[in-house]
């Protein structure tokens, strides 16, 4: 068991912090894994909105919890954990000291910052901590992605944080590498020789990688519109499952190996630059359409603009330059507004090399592994079967369906930024990224942006759809096909 850790939450009274780092607190607490004597300490601007904030944690947690998660003898306890400070994160001034005076009462134990702010203000915020003499031997810096908004200003932010903080203390979150799911599979990889023989070029035709998500802009069309999806999504999330999905056995499970061989895949990525970009990468935007039986705005109205080259949607073929790899198309997307939230990855294994049963018993088709990460996770496996009901030889696709969301139906709240931020107080860092991933995952996206700048605007798609024709014929030219979750055999 995690012995007492202190953790400042700056930006506590912001939509992260109360959408997702208190409810997983929360969760932490009533699972038992909040060990007794911790204190969260959420900072707030003003010292009125420091009383107001139990009621507004409060309210949060009754907002965002999930069913049944809620109630109000939990709730009355974790608040007991809860100690709002006040600090403006870019003022050197008393509350910072104020701020010491607390911590310094429990001057040995594990201290996390986390950071959840704008990259902007993490290096002044990182310099006050110093200054203010708050860093200590046993402090963890915690920083969201995406860290910065290109190769160049991500080394600025690192090396900014690098003054104050080491290598070894400073935890780069990605909270898909949270997700029980995306852990699983390293395990389905690496704890399974029927997988590990049957994953590489010799047998694998395609891979797709796909986190459709429905909702919009949200409320954060301020930091969105700057973003998009390519450094929203893409550089970070969808990278970081590209990596676990294509990478080698890591020797040990430790954040050394790990990250050394996804830091190889990174590299052996072939780069998309000028016209390959116009030739392999797709951007869309959304325009109005129906989602869930809703008329649903499109992304200028949401914006409440004019106009915008902001995408909302990217398709990528990438290929992996190595010899596990060599000619297998890796097909990534993701998209705001789409028909479906999901999240999978779909393995597409070659036809069989040879048809002993010719055409009349109908056609043969390629065996395909599907690995939902969410909304509900699961495990398919579609193989060719003889029909038996038919004396003549009919064969057809049947599929082996592991629905690990029934498996663990009571009482299971997979909740990443948890299980992050209790690795961020153990001082175990596996699941965080390092500096020079960072680096790596700008340096294959920079050049996308770059003539994205030069040229071009994004295809347009209608919410609740796929994404734009263009994606679909990205992948026609390699007689592929998306996989869309509940329209396939
Ligand atoms: C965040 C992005 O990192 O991930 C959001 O900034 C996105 O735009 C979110 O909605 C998706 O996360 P999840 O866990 O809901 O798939």
């Amino acid at each position: 068991m995690l012995n007492p850790f202190d953790i400042v939450i700056f930006g506590g009274g912001g939509d992260l912090a109360l959408r997702k780092l208190l409810p997983a607190l929360y969760r932490a607490y009533q699972e038992g894994n909040l060990p007794e004597g911790s204190r969260i300490l959420p900072t707030v601007r003003e010292q009125n909105k420091q009383q107001e904030f139990i009621e507004t944690a409060h309210q949060a947690l009754q907002t965002h919890l999930g069913k049944g998660e809620y109630n109000k003898k939990d709730w009355q306890a974790f608040s007991e954990f809860l100690v709002p400070v006040v600090t403006n994160v870019t003022e050197e001034d008393d509350n910072w000291d104020k701020l010491r005076g607390i911590l310094d009462e429990e001057l040995q134990r594990s201290r996390v910052f986390y950071l959840s702010l704008p990259p902007a203000v993490y290096g002044r915020c990182c310099e006050i901590l110093s200054i203010k003499g708050l860093i200590t031997e046993q402090s963890r810096v915690v920083v969201e992605k995406p860290i910065g908004y290109c190769g160049e200003s991500a080394e600025e932010i690192n090396a900014k944080i690098g003054e104050f903080f080491q290598e070894k203390q400073i935890f780069r979150i990605d909270h898909y590498l949270g997700k029980e799911t995306v852990q699983n599979l390293m395990a389905l990889r690496f704890s399974n020789v029927l997988f590990e023989n049957l994953w590489d070029a010799k047998t694998i035709d395609n891979i797709q990688i796909s986190i459709s998500e429905t909702v919009g802009l949200e409320s954060r069309a301020g930091f969105y519109d700057k973003a998009g999806a390519l450094r929203d999504m893409v550089q970070n999330h969808l990278l970081q499952l590209l990596c676990l999905v294509a990478m080698e056995s890591p020797h040990k499970l430790n954040a050394h190996s790990i990250r050394n061989e996804k830091m190889k895949v990174l590299e052996a990525l072939r780069p998309l630059v000028d016209e390959a970009v116009d030739d392999n990468v797709v951007r869309g935007q959304y325009v109005p359409g129906e989602l869930g039986g809703k008329l649903v705005p499109g992304y200028l109205e949401e914006l409440g603009e004019g106009s915008s080259k902001t995408e909302t949607f990217v398709a990528i073929r990438a290929h992996i330059d190595n010899w596990r790899w060599s000619g297998v198309p890796f097909y990534l997307r993701t998209g705001k507004r789409m028909k479906e939230r999901c999240a999978e990855i779909v393995v597409e294994y070659k036809p069989v090399s040879h048809n002993v049963y010719g055409q009349a018993a109908g056609t043969i088709q390629p065996n395909r592994l599907v690995i939902r990460l969410q909304p509900e996770e699961s495990i398919q496996l579609t193989l060719m079967s003889k029909q038996l009901d038919k004396l003549e030889m009919q064969l057809e696709p049947v599929t082996l369906n592991i629905s690990l969301s029934d498996k663990y139906s009571n009482g299971y709240h997979s909740d990443a930024y948890k299980r992050l931020m209790l690795d961020a107080a153990a001082n175990n860092p596996a699941l965080f990224i390092h500096r020079d991933e960072v680096r790596l995952a700008w340096k294959w996206i920079d050049p996308i942006i770059a003539r994205w700048q030069q040229k071009g605007s994004p295809s347009l798609y209608r919410a609740g759809s796929w994404g734009p024709e263009s994606a679909d014929e990205l992948l026609e030219e390699n007689n592929h096909v998306w996989f869309n979750v509940g329209e396939q055999a």
